[in-house]
C-alpha cells in the first residue's frame, strides 16, 4: 500500500509517484477473451493504434497553437497562486461554501468533493466543527433544492461562488440572483460584494461586467479551456482549496500523467490507447453504450463527471466536415458493488452492446476486518477475518470474470488509493482520452450545439428578448392537441 503523504519522506519524488501510477487493463477487450465477434482481436489493435498515431501529433500540434488550454491548466502557477492568496485572505471567514454552477461548471468539483472529502457528502454527518466551510453545490432551478440550501445556511457566514463560462446560463444566473437577494436581505448591500466571487471569461459577459460593478472578485477561465475540461483551472481550484483539497497534490498527479503521455509510445499511452479500444468496440463490435463501473462510493461523483465528459464532447450530429455521423458511445454509471444487485443482471445478459470500464482502487481508506458470526455457519464462516476492501476486490474481479465468460468486453482503470494525486492523474487521463477519441470519430469534442438548441428554446419559452421568432417557431411545430391519459 503507498504510504501516505505526511510518512513518506519522499513526497512527490519519483518513486512516490510511480507507486500511484494508475494502470490501465484491456486484457478482456480482446477477441481472445471474448470472441471475435465482441473483442477485439490484438493484431488488428495494434494495426489501428498504429495507423492513427497522427491523432496524437495533430492534438499536440492544436495545443502548440493554442486552440487546446486544459493540458496547460496542470502546469499553470498564476491560477495556483491567486486562489492561495484568496484562501489565505477567506480562512475562518465562512461557514458555508454554496456554489452556483451547472455542467462542467460544477460536476468536477462534486467529483473531487465526493472522493476527497466524503465525510462532507454524508447524510450523517454532524454539524461541521471543520475549520473549512461546508460546501453546498447548486446545480439545478429546483425550488426544492435551492430552498433547503437557503434555509440550511447562516448568509452571514457564507460565500457564495457563481461559475460560469459564458457569463450567461440561465439556470446559474436565475440561482444567482434568487442568492444575491437573500444575502443583501441578511448582510446589507454595502458588505453583499465580499460575500460574491465570480468566476468567468475575463473581459466578457454578463457576469464579468456585473462584477465589475458591483466589485466582486473575479477568477478567469481560460478562453481555450471547455466548461467540461476546466476542472483544473479555477473553476475547480478556488472551491476545492476552500475546502482544503491538496490543490498542489491534485496538480501534481495531473502533470505526472501528463508527462507520461509524453514520454510514453502512443502504444502505453493510456488515454490514446483507451480512446481507441472504445473507438473499435463502439464502431466495430457495436457497442454504443460504455458502462462506466466505478468500485467504490467514493467515485461516484467522479463517473458523473466523466459522463458528462464523453457524452457532451462525443455525442455528435457532424463531424469535422459537417458530415452526419450521429456518433457518440452512451456512458453509464454504476457503482459497485451497490450495482450489482440493480443493473449488473442486464449487463450480464441482456443485449450485448456494452462495453464495461471497470475502475478499481487498490486501497481504500477505512480498513474494517469482518468479525466472527454469533454461531458458526457456512453462510458466514467463509467471511470472518476478511477485510471489506478484500470482498470489495473479490466482487470487483467475479463480476469480471463472469462478463468476461458471457462475451461481454471489460477493461479496468486500476488506481492505487483514491487521493488527490491519483484523482489528477485520472482527471488529466479522462480529459485527454475524451479529446483523442474526438479525433477518433473526426468530430468536434469542445463544442456543445445540441445543448445550446436546448438553452434557445428555453429562452423562448421564458419570454427573454430577442426570441420572439424562435416562439413563433416552435409555436408552429407545437403539436394541434396532446394526448395525456
Ligand atoms: O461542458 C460544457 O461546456 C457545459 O456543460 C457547460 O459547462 C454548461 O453548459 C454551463 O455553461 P457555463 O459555464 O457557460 O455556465
Amino acid at each position: 500500500m503507498p504510504g501516505s503523504a505526511s510518512d513518506v519522506e519522499d513526497f512527490l519524488s519519483p518513486s512516490w509517484m510511480e507507486q500511484r501510477r494508475v494502470r490501465y487493463d484491456y486484457t478482456n477487450s480482446l477477441a481472445a477473451m471474448v470472441g471475435e465477434k465482441h473483442g477485439v482481436p490484438h493484431e488488428e489493435l495494434k494495426r489501428f493504434a498504429k495507423d492513427n498515431q497522427h491523432v496524437v501529433k495533430e492534438f499536440r500540434r492544436k495545443e502548440d497553437k493554442g486552440e487546446i488550454g486544459f493540458t496547460q491548466l496542470p502546469s499553470t502557477v498564476e491560477y495556483r497562486e491567486q486562489v492561495s492568496r484568496f484562501l489565505l485572505k477567506a480562512k475562518g471567514k465562512f461557514d458555508y461554501l454554496v456554489v452556483l454552477g451547472i455542467g462542467g461548471s460544477a460536476l468536477g468539483l462534486v467529483a473531487l468533493q465526493e472522493a476527497l472529502k466524503p465525510e462532507a457528502t454524508l447524510p450523517c454527518t454532524p454539524p461541521s466543527r471543520s475549520v473549512f466551510p461546508s460546501l453546498h453545490v447548486v446545480d439545478n432551478v429546483d425550488p426544492a433544492l435551492v430552498s433547503l440550501v437557503l434555509n440550511r445556511i447562516d448568509l452571514n457566514r457564507t460565500l457564495i461562488n457563481v461559475i460560469s463560462k459564458s457569463g450567461s446560463t440561465l439556470e446559474t444566473l436565475a440561482n444567482f440572483l434568487i442568492f444575491r437577494s437573500a444575502l443583501i436581505a441578511a448582510v446589507g448591500y454595502q458588505k453583499h460584494s465580499r460575500h460574491i466571487v465570480v468566476t468567468t471569461t475575463m473581459g466578457e459577459g454578463y457576469l464579468f461586467e456585473l462584477a465589475q460593478k458591483e466589485g466582486y472578485q473575479l477568477f478567469a477561465i481560460p478562453r481555450n479551456v471547455g466548461g467540461r475540461f476546466s476542472v483544473l483551472s479555477p473553476v475547480g481550484l478556488l472551491p476545492a482549496g476552500l475546502i482544503g483539497i491538496d490543490l498542489m497534490e491534485l496538480l501534481a498527479g495531473a502533470q505526472y500523467m501528463k508527462e507520461l503521455c509524453h514520454r510514453l509510445p502512443a502504444m502505453e499511452n493510456i488515454p490514446f490507447f483507451s480512446a481507441v479500444i472504445q473507438h473499435l468496440l463502439d464502431t466495430r463490435k457495436g457497442k454504443g453504450i460504455q458502462v462506466f463501473f466505478a468500485y467504490s462510493s467514493l467515485l461516484r461523483g467522479l463517473a458523473r463527471w466523466y459522463q458528462q465528459l464523453w457524452a457532451e464532447s462525443l455525442g455528435k450530429r457532424l463531424n469535422r466536415h459537417g458530415e452526419e455521423v450521429f456518433c457518440g458511445q452512451t456512458p453509464l454509471v454504476s457503482i459497485g458493488t451497490t450495482d450489482q444487485h440493480s443493473l449488473l443482471q442486464l449487463f450480464g445478459e441482456g443485449p450485448n452492446n456494452k462495453s464495461i470500464t471497470f475502475l478499481e482502487v487498490s486501497h481504500l481508506p477505512g480498513q474494517l476486518t469482518i468479525e466472527e458470526a454469533p454461531s458458526p455457519h457456512e453462510i458466514t464462516d467463509y467471511l470472518k477475518g476478511k477485510s471489506l476492501q478484500e470482498v470489495l476486490l473479490a466482487e470487483r474481479r467475479a463480476t469480471e470474470l463472469s462478463l468476461t465468460s458471457g462475451a461481454r468486453p471489460n477493461t479496468a482503470f486500476i488506481l492505487p488509493e483514491v487521493s488527490p494525486f491519483t484523482l489528477g492523474e485520472l482527471i488529466y487521463l479522462f480529459e485527454l482520452q475524451t479529446a483523442y477519441a474526438g479525433e477518433l470519430y473526426r468530430i468536434n469534442p469542445y463544442d456543445q450545439p445540441g445543448v445550446e438548441e436546448g438553452k434557445r428554446t428555453a429562452y423562448a419559452l421564458l419570454g427573454r428578448r430577442g426570441y420572439r421568432e424562435k416562439k413563433k417557431e416552435i409555436e408552429k411545430k407545437l403539436p394541434p392537441r396532446r394526448y395525456i391519459i
